[in-house]
């Protein structure tokens, strides 16, 4: 059986094909960085247009790089929400259309599933586990028993980790998307520089970053000669912390000792290396994406398409976007 994904949630283009039960035969991803670079964040308007522009192309390099034809696609998995309605219509447009003229099933994907089931791309995990989703959009934690048995333990309650990244590199005008560069400039820094605050360290598994970015810049404000790798290394580190805290603590409440980490922060090497080394010390299995996993792309969006169609789900052609969209039931 071969899958088509199609992933537009945000600024990233991308479609790949799978092979059931998980081979991934091709996975596209078309950025958009450049274009928003000068903005210091994704603009919605020139998202929808480069998507409009890059679909075609990206899926029909997929059927190329996988050696397929659209007519041998037996299923089309999209991404339906959450993120920008203007990006989430154009993939979900183009696989409803593909859908209609080949009278292949449609299943709309819920993004955040993608991020969560991301390593089995690579790796089978074993049920339960506790799955961690960090990006640009979201900072979630969840408790999965099955793709269709997820419970949320808690989310951000206003920046996610990767936006916290994005907005600390904008102010000290280091570039977009900021993650990959704090993680660069922020090696061989000292973590324990300045002591930013842990947030909401012991307010369950609810998340905050927005007052973090805030107290980099205040002390900025008042430190402007202070050693950048060091100051960058000690906000690195006041993010990391807090989310292997949370995962601690649920890993203990719960009584389970897998841990999937997932999204585009989950590429940050000191948080690897902290929950790694914390996953050495007590009774912890930590499972992390390869990078091209962590980020956006459309691989993870096919494999969860498949595991809904196994399981019966199958999505009308008219289904709309869906720009909020909570994944799993609350705890
Ligand atoms: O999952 P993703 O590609 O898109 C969303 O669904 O948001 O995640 C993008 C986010 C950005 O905020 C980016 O700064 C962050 O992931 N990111 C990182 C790293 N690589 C990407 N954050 C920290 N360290 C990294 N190495
Ligand atoms: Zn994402």
């Amino acid at each position: 059986m071969l899958v088509l994904g199609i992933e537009t949630s945000c600024d990233d283009t991308s479609a790949s094909v799978l092979e059931a039960p998980r081979r991934v035969l091709s996975s596209v991803v078309s950025s958009q960085v450049e274009f928003h670079k000068a903005y210091g964040g994704v603009v919605p308007e020139i998202a929808s247009r480069r998507h409009m522009e890059n679909i075609l192309p990206v899926i029909e390099s997929a059927l190329k790089e996988a050696g397929v034809e659209l007519q041998q696609i037996d299923l089309l998995a999209v991404t339906r929400g959450p993120g920008l309605p203007g990006s989430l219509l154009v993939g979900l447009m183009v696989a409803k259309a593909i859908a209609f003229a080949k009278k292949k099933p449609l299943i709309g994907v819920n993004h955040l599933m993608g991020h969560l089931f991301s390593p089995f791309l690579e790796k089978e995990v074993e049920f339960p586990f506790l799955g961690l989703v960090v990006s640009g959009g979201h900072t979630s934690l969840y408790l999965v028993e099955d793709y269709l048995k997820i419970r949320c333990l808690g989310q951000t309650r206003d920046d996610a980790a990767g936006e916290a990244f994005d907005k600390v590199s904008k102010l000290l005008g280091l570039g977009y998307p900021g993650g990959p560069v704090i993680d660069e400039l922020a090696k061989g820094g000292d973590p324990k520089a300045v002591p930013f605050p842990r947030p909401m360290a012991q307010e369950g598994y609810w998340f905050s970053f927005s007052g973090l970015k805030t107290a980099v810049r205040n002390f900025v404000l008042s430190n402007p000669d202070f050693e950048l790798k060091d100051l960058l290394a000690s906000f690195q580190e006041a993010v990391c912390e807090v989310l292997l805290l949370k995962v601690l603590k649920a890993s203990e409440e719960f009584r389970i000792s897998k841990v999937v980490v997932a999204g585009g922060v989950a590429a940050n090497s000191r948080l690897r290396e902290l929950f790694l080394q914390a996953a050495g010390e007590r009774d912890l299995e930590v499972y992390f994406p390869s990078p091209k996993y962590c980020t956006d792309n459309a691989a993870m969006i096919a494999l969860c398409g498949l595991e809904l169609f196994k399981r019966g789900r199958r999505d009308d052609l008219d289904i709309g976007v869906l720009s909020r969209w909570p994944l799993g039931d609350p705890l």
